[in-house]
């Protein structure tokens, strides 16, 4: 999950956001830090704000309700909350002086983390309330119209937030383009030493199937034709298939593949522990599944892996990613790497690097370690210095850059679908994605191929994207 996957875009989007009869108009914006749940989850507090009246607009000047929703997971994640608190202050003043009212609301994992601190921090926020109950935002706005005194919620409640949440129609607002996140799991139950999800976010939680093929169905009605499926631990999804028996994420994937419109599937962020058979046989026989895996490792040093509670050594790693391998010959990999853990030595270090040249990456991500208040690691002594670790982040950046620019490179002369997702910077350039996730720009590009998923000859592959032609003959694939 990572905050430079969120997209940036804030789309108002045409159903579902129509007020009753009577209701008056009003605005609501959402900002996104941090994870793909996050951009899921603000998107679903519009959707449940529609009913009430409001619209989402794309800048807090002329909102009447301004959300932040936040990621505590690096120090710099949560830090960013308070400098945009400081820019709203300004705005409330200024709206104050025109008789206008602004309500500020900070929703998601720094929210759930400090609770009353933040309102203790920062009094100009009206509302905090945790991931869990962004259900409830109503009823919250509500309150606080009627003159209520600010609300602070953090407790995860009994009710199921994801069975209160609108129907399928009024989640067409979801469908904001040809690819779309669907959450099916929450919370973490392995606490990492190092990570604060299992305590923002709660304990694990799996939609029931039903309710997710449903969602799934009302996506691909509403246009989406690549569905992202979301959890902190994806593969941990577990529930029960039609004919009662337990399935796990592979079997779930073979049923969403059976959506008809629906043309690509993926799943992030799944734990090396929980990479089961099923999932692995989805890849070799579900054509829908796209050939990309991101498989956070965080370490290659057994050491810190068990320091940091990963519960799986270098070994494991290797062996499901031969199973994968096996199963599915073409597909990309990518991770996570955390540098400067606690304890962690040159050797450990070079131990990581040493994983990473004999796995191979197709793209990954990188952090330096962030004490985080509450987590075990946070106390232990042994902290590395601030410049050894900027050090390790060049060394092993430089070479996952290596890995990831040999990958694209050797995409070149190929010919690969790719699915229109976006616009260009410059006129009639589109953007799409390959099976592999890269982001491939086309030029002259007719603007019916918007949505659409189409053959493109690659023909130079750059270190962050990959650049193509349309084939002659290219006709819309899906
Ligand atoms: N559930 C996923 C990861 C969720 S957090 C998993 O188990 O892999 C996303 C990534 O942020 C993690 O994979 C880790 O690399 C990084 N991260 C989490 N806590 C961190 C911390 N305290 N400091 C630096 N990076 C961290
Ligand atoms: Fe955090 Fe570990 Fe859970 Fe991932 S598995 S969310 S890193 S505690
Ligand atoms: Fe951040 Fe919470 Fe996601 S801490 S990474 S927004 S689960």
């Amino acid at each position: 999950m990572h905050d430079h996957q969120a997209p940036s875009r804030t789309v108002a989007s045409e159903e579902g956001l129509k007020a009753e009869p009577g209701a008056p108009r009003k605005k609501i914006f959402v900002k996104t830090y941090g994870c793909q749940m996050n951009v899921y989850d603000s998107a679903r507090m519009v959707d449940v704000m529609a009913p009430s009246g409001y619209s989402e607009v794309d800048t807090p000047d002329d909102a009447d309700i301004v959300i932040l929703n936040t990621c505590h997971i690096r120090e710099k994640a949560a830090d960013k909350v308070y400098s945009e608190l400081g820019r709203l202050r300004e705005l409330k003043k200024e709206k104050s002086g025109r008789g206008e009212e602004l309500l500020i609301g900070v929703a998601g994992c720094v929210a759930q983390a400090e609770g009353e601190e933040m309102r203790r921090r920062a009094p100009v926020v009206d509302l905090v309330f945790g991931p869990q109950t962004y259900h409830r935002l109503p009823e919250y706005v509500a309150r606080l119209a009627n003159g209520g005194p600010g609300i602070v919620e953090t407790e995860f409640p009994a009710d199921d937030k994801f069975g209160t949440l609108p129907m399928p129609e009024k989640r067409k607002t979801l469908a904001r383009g040809a690819t779309a996140f669907l959450t099916i799991q929450e919370g973490c139950d392995k606490f990492c030493t190092f990570c604060v999800v299992p305590y923002t976010r709660g304990s694990e939680f799996s939609r029931p199937i039903a309710r997710i093929l449903e969602e799934a169905r009302a996506l691909v009605d509403a246009g989406v034709r690549e569905i992202t499926l979301l959890g902190q631990n994806v593969n941990a999804w577990h529930g029960v298939d039609e004919t009662g028996r337990p399935a796990t994420l592979g079997r779930l994937i073979r049923a969403l593949a059976q959506i008809d419109g629906l043309a690509r599937l993926r799943y992030t962020t799944s734990h090396p522990r929980d990479m089961d058979e099923e999932l692995i046989a989805a890849h070799r026989d579900v054509p829908e599944l796209m050939p990309y895996l991101h498989l956070p490792v965080q370490s290659g040093s057994d050491r810190i892996l068990a320091a940091m509670n990963r519960r799986h050594d270098a070994d494991t790693y290797y062996r499901i990613i031969d199973r994968i391998r096996a199963a599915k010959p073409d597909i990309a990999l990518s991770s996570d790497f955390i540098v400067g853990f606690p304890g962690e030595t040159e050797a450990d270090f070079e131990a990581t690097l040493g994983l990473i040249r004999t796995v191979g990456f197709a793209q990954a991500y990188s952090f330096k370690y962030s004490p985080r208040p509450g987590t075990p690691a946070a106390t232990e002594e042994d902290q590395v210095p601030e410049d050894v670790k900027s050090e390790r982040l060049q060394r092993l950046q430089a070479l996952l850059g290596e890995q990831q620019l040999a990958f694209n490179a050797g995409c070149a002369g190929r010919t690969m679908p790719v699915l229109f997702d976006r616009r260009g910077r410059g006129e009639s350039q589109l953007v799409g994605r390959s099976p592999y996730l890269q982001s491939v720009h086309i030029d002259d590009a007719p603007e019916h191929l918007f949505g659409s998923l189409v053959d493109v000859v690659i023909e130079e592959g750059h270190r962050n994207s990959l650049r193509g032609r349309l084939r002659e003959e290219a006709g819309v694939l899906v």
